[in-house]
C-alpha cells in the first residue's frame, strides 16, 4: 500500500532528466554554431521539444502522488530513451565525429539504473514504518475507561485521526456517519447525542412495534429485538434483563433494521441500509464492539466517563484486532490495482453502500445496486445527465471519481439517492492501474438472471 504523497525519488529523477534534456539541447547549439553545414534549426528545434516535454513531465510529477509517480516516470524514461536514439541520428547524419560526449554516456548509465531501480522498488512490496498507534493499548489489568473508549475512538475515526479530515478506521463509520452537532450530510443519522437518545428510543412507541415487535426475531439477523440475550451470546453483556440505553446502541450495531431511524430507511422505514457491524466486511469482535459503545457513550462529554455502562475487557478477552490490525489502520487506504477485485472493492469499502454481482457479501444498500452494463447506457440518455461520458466505462469512471456529476434516482422510493454521501475522494486512493482494473469490471456488472 502506498502512502498518499510524493516520493522525492522519482521527483528528482525527474528532474534530472529535464536538466539532461537541457544540457544536450544547449551542446545541440554550440555545435551548430560551429558548424556550418549543420541545420541549426531543424535540430534545435527537434531538441527544445524534447526539452519542453520533459519539462512538462517533471512539472505534472508534482502533481502526483507516489502510486502514479511510479508509473508516469516510466514515460518519461521513454521520452529521455527516444531523446537519446534521436542524439545518436544527429551525430551520424551530419558526421559528428565526437559522437558521445562523456555526458551522454554518463546519461545512458543513469537512465538504466534508473529503471533498474523503477522495476525493483515496483517489485519491492510496499512498506511504511509508523509508529504503532496510540490508541490501540493493549488490553492489561490497568487498562483505564479512558483508554477504552479511546480504542473505540480509533476502530471508529483510525489511528491517526487529523482535525478537519475525514478518517475512516475499521468500523467505517465516517463513511455514512457526521457526528459533530449540526453536520448533517445526508442519508445517516447524525451521531451526536447518540447517548441520551439511546435511553429515550427504547420507550418509543416506533420502537416497541416496528418493523417487528419486541420479542420478535429480526429476519436479516436473527436478533430478537429489545432482550439483552437477543443477540449471539459471545456479545452479550450480563446483568439485570431490563433493557437499557447500551442494549439500544448494541442492537443499533447488530441489528440495523430492529429500529430504524424515521428518514434514514428503506421500504418505508422498516429496512435498515447500515451494514451489520459484526459480521463482514466490518467483523468487529465483542471487545471492539464494546469498545465502540464506550466511546458512543463518552464522546459527548469529553473527560467524562461517567455515562460508559460496558466493562472493561478482562485480560483473557480475545485483544481487539487494534492490536494486530493497529498497523493496517495507519496506512491510508490505497489500492495498487495488483490485488483481485474483491480484495479491491472491499478495501476501498464500496460494498457498505453497494450491492455489487460477482462480490460476495456486497449487499450494500445505500446506494444504487451497481448493474451498470443497463444502467450506464441508461444514465447517458437521462435528459438529467450532464457529465462528459460517452460509453459505459466512461460512465463508471466518472461516477466513481465524481460522485457528484450525476445523482441517480432511486425508482424504488421515487426519488433521488442522496448526493454528498459517496466518497468524492476515491481518486486518492486508487492507482491508474487500480482504477482501469475496477473499471472494467464495474463496467459489467449485470442483475443476475431472474429466479
Ligand atoms: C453504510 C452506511 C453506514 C455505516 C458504515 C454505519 N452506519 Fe450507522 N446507520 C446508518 C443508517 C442509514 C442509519 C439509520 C437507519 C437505522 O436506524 O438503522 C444508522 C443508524 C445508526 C445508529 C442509530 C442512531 C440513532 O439515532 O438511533 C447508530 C448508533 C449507528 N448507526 C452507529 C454506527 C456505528 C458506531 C458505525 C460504525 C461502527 C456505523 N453506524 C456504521 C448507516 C451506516
Ligand atoms: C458511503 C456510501 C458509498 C460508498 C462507500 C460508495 N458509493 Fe457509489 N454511490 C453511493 C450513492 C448514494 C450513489 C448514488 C448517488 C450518486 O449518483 O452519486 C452512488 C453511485 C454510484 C455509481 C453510479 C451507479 C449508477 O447506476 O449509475 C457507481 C458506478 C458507484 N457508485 C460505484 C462505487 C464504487 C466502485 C465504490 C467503491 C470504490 C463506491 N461506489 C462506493 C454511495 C456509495
Amino acid at each position: 500500500m502506498l502512502p498518499d504523497q510524493h516520493d522525492i525519488l522519482w521527483t528528482f529523477l525527474s528532474i534530472l532528466f529535464t536538466v539532461f534534456s537541457l544540457t544536450v539541447f544547449v551542446i545541440i547549439v554550440q555545435y551548430c554554431r560551429e558548424r556550418d553545414d549543420v541545420d541549426g534549426k531543424k535540430w534545435g528545434g527537434i531538441f527544445g521539444v524534447f526539452l519542453i516535454a520533459n519539462f512538462l513531465c517533471t512539472k505534472h510529477m508534482f502533481t502526483l502522488v507516489q502510486g502514479d509517480q511510479l508509473i508516469f516516470i516510466w514515460w518519461q524514461v521513454l521520452v529521455v530513451f527516444v531523446q537519446l536514439l534521436v542524439w545518436g541520428i544527429f551525430c551520424k547524419s551530419d558526421k559528428i565525429e565526437s559522437q558521445s560526449p562523456p555526458l551522454i554516456r554518463a546519461v545512458f548509465f543513469w537512465v538504466v539504473i534508473g529503471l533498474l531501480l523503477a522495476g525493483y522498488t515496483n517489485w519491492l512490496p510496499q512498506q511504511r514504518s509508523d509508529p504503532p498507534p496510540k490508541g490501540g493499548a493493549a488490553i492489561s489489568a490497568d487498562l483505564t475507561m479512558e483508554e477504552f473508549a479511546d480504542m473505540g475512538r480509533v476502530i471508529v475515526f483510525g489511528a491517526k485521526q487529523v482535525a478537519g479530515q475525514k478518517s475512516i478506521g475499521k468500523g467505517q463509520c465516517p463513511l455514512c456517519h457526521t457526528f459533530e452537532p449540526g453536520n448533517n450530510i445526508g442519508r445517516c443519522p447524525n451521531l451526536f447525542g447518540v447517548e441520551e437518545r439511546s435511553h429515550t428510543r427504547i420507550k418509543e412507541e416506533r420502537y416497541l412495534n416496528l418493523p417487528v415487535k419486541i420479542g420478535e426475531k429480526e429476519p436479516a439477523t436473527g436478533v430478537v429485538k429489545g432482550k439483552r440475550d437477543g443477540v449471539d451470546p459471545a456479545y452479550q453483556r450480563g446483568g439485570s434483563d431490563d433493557l437499557n440505553g447500551e442494549d439500544y446502541l448494541r442492537e443499533s450495531l447488530m441489528c440495523p433494521s430492529c429500529y430504524v431511524v424515521t428518514g434514514f430507511g428503506k421500504e418505508g422505514d422498516t429496512k435498515s441500509p447500515m451494514p451489520v457491524i459484526s459480521k463482514p466486511p466490518i467483523s468487529l469482535n465483542p471487545v471492539e464492539l464494546n469498545a465502540v459503545i464506550a466511546w458512543l457513550q463518552s464522546k459527548d462529554t469529553p473527560g467524562e466517563f461517567s455515562k460508559v455502562t460496558v466493562p472493561l475487557p478482562s485480560a483473557e478477552d480475545s485483544a481487539p484486532k487494534a492490536a494486530d490490525s493497529g498497523e493496517e489502520e495507519e496506512r491510508p487506504v490505497f489500492v495498487t490495482g495488483e490485488e483481485d477485485i474483491p480484495t479491491m472493492i472491499n478495501t476501498l469499502g464500496c460494498p457498505l453502500c453497494h450491492t455489487i454481482p460477482g462480490v460476495e457479501g456486497a449487499v450494500g444498500e445505500l446506494g444504487p445496486k451497481l448493474h451498470e452494463k443497463t444502467n450506464a447506457p441508461l444514465r447517458i440518455k437521462d435528459s438529467r445527465y450532464e457529465g462528459k461520458a460517452t460509453n459505459t466505462k466512461e460512465y463508471v469512471r466518472e461516477s466513481i471519481l465524481c460522485p457528484g456529476c450525476y445523482i441517480v434516482m432511486n425508482e424504488a422510493e421515487g426519488e433521488l439517492f442522496p448526493d454528498g454521501v459517496m466518497p468524492p475522494d476515491f481518486a486518492n486512493k486508487l492507482s491508474v492501474k487500480a482504477i482501469d482494473k475496477l473499471v472494467d469490471f464495474i463496467a459489467n456488472t449485470e442483475a443476475p438472471p431472474a429466479g
